[in-house]
């Protein structure tokens, strides 16, 4: 035995920050990987969308596209909005990790520590799992009860005598009082389907047998129906759980020494360890890679240490996809005085297929609007949408995006459930767009000769 454990982690969300993007629910694409106008939550932006579809279905395939994507595009023209449609069209335990270059400033870690707990975080590790069970109906059950010793109401299982069935075979098994305690709490009764796992004893209520049921109809209603099982009592069952390899990393950690610190490093060593034991599970065939993506937003504040290092992970063998956007045309690469496309190293841009977003049309601003109102839950009336779709046009879609809640919250406040022209236009005379509000002090400093060294 290596000593390295790959089980027994908690479970993190990956996603966050999608409280923006909520009316996202995939990439909308048809069959042949063709975006359609308006779909899943997504409006226009088709080259953008089919440039993303297609990594997404190499990294479903569990295939290493040889390229990352870059996502370029003017501000508020959906690039994170694309990202997280990525995310939606990945397979349930695909994992997406979303981070925004400048965290990497955030952070107590080391800028290369941070990052490559975001590329471990984004590799996941299907384990096959086995585990013995006993499963069936249960065709009678009798659990040894006695009270509780401080609770009088309360009574405590100390063991039980249970006759499970398949439709195969019928076989009583007597039970300690862990497992017991559990049947009670579960108000196990006679023509219910469950499993026990013979190792560690949890007690799984699948569900009430069909043929069972016949004898109680009527008697109380019940949840899910279920087939009687089949074959033996007593059986080996596959089933599969994926951890990323961070989750990994940090199991073991735990695992060496008393947590007496919170935030403990993971050395090189656990690394290397967990991943020969990787190696070792896949070898095995008891374990499959499931590489996924990680998206950099605002990739133009990565510096140059900082890429440098990414490029030589993606060269590894265990890497994820990595995915960036960002909104900047020629600009200095963080860290140096040097100049280059969208902030980015050259050598880093060599290994990036690149996709644009662009300004979207009026119709498409006015449809997107629309979208993330009704995913928000405001009723807009068509006068105020129109006044939006304006300000979206003439200002940013975003900012015409942001005026919808506290438009709400004005409507709701002057007694009206639906918003009118009239609050959309009280919100606009208070918040501003950004190049008003850049305008705006550049002439203000103006006016003062002390203040005006400010616009320099
Ligand atoms: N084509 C689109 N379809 C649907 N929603 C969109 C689209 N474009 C933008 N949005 C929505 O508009 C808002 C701004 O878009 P998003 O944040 O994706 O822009 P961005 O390109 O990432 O901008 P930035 O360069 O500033 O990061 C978000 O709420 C997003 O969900
Ligand atoms: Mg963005």
């Amino acid at each position: 035995m290596s000593g390295i454990v790959v089980k027994e982690v908690e479970r993190r969300p990956v996603e966050r920050g999608l409280g923006l993007h909520s009316h996202i629910t995939g990439l909308g694409l048809d069959e042949k990987l063709k975006a359609i106008h308006i779909a899943d939550g997504l409006v226009g932006q088709e080259e953008a969308r089919e440039a993303a579809g297609i990594m997404v279905e190499l990294v479903k395939k569990g295939r290493r596209p040889g390229h990352g994507l870059l996502l370029v595009g003017p501000p508020g023209t959906g690039k994170t909005a694309i990202a997280i449609g990525m995310a939606r069209e990945l397979g349930r335990d695909v994992p997406f990790v979303a981070m925004s270059g400048s965290e990497i400033y955030g952070t107590t870690m080391k800028k290369t520590e941070f990052l490559t707990q975001a590329m471990r975080r984004a590799i996941g590790l299907r384990l096959f799992e086995q585990r013995e069970v006993y499963e069936g109906e249960v065709a009678s059950i009798e659990i040894e009860k006695s009270p509780h010793p401080f609770n009088p109401y309360a009574q405590v299982a100390l063991g039980a005598l249970l006759t499970l069935k398949t439709s195969k075979e019928e076989k009583t098994i007597e039970v300690g009082d862990r497992v017991a305690s559990q049947l009670l709490r579960l108000n196990v009764r006679t023509g219910d389907v469950i499993e026990i796992d013979a190792e560690t004893g949890r007690v799984v209520k699948l569900g009430r047998s069909k043929l069972a049921e016949s004898k109680w109809k009527g008697e109380y209603r019940v949840g899910r129906l279920v087939d009687r099982p089949d074959g033996p009592v007593r059986k080996t069952k596959k089933t599969t759980h994926t951890l990323s390899l961070h989750d990994i990393d940090m199991a073991n950690i735990r695992a060496g020494r008393a947590l007496l610190f919170r935030e403990e490093e993971i050395t090189d060593e656990i690394r290397s360890k967990v991943d020969e034991e990787v190696e070792r599970l896949i070898k095995d065939k008891q374990a499959q890679l499931v590489p996924g993506i990680l998206f950099i937003d605002e990739a133009h504040m990565l510096d140059i240490e900082a890429f440098s290092f990414l490029n030589r992970s993606l060269e590894q063998e265990f890497a994820p996809l990595v995915v960036l956007a960002t909104n900047r045309a020629v600009t200095k690469i963080r860290g140096t005085d040097l100049f280059s496309p969208h902030g980015i190293p050259i050598d880093m841009l060599d290994r990036l297929l690149i996709a644009k977003t662009k300004l979207p049309s009026r119709d498409d601003i006015k449809k997107i609007l629309e979208i993330k109102a009704a995913a928000d839950g405001i009723d807009l009336d068509p006068q105020a949408l129109e006044l939006l779709t304006d300000l979206g046009e003439k200002h940013t879609l975003r900012y015409a995006a942001q005026l919808l809640q506290p438009a709400k919250v004005i409507a709701e406040y002057m007694g009206s459930s639906v918003v009118k022209v009239e609050h959309v236009e009280r919100v606009k005379g208070v918040y501003i767009d950004v190049r008003d509000s850049i305008r705006y002090l550049e002439d203000e400093l103006k006016k003062d000769p002390v203040f005006s060294q400010f616009l320099k």
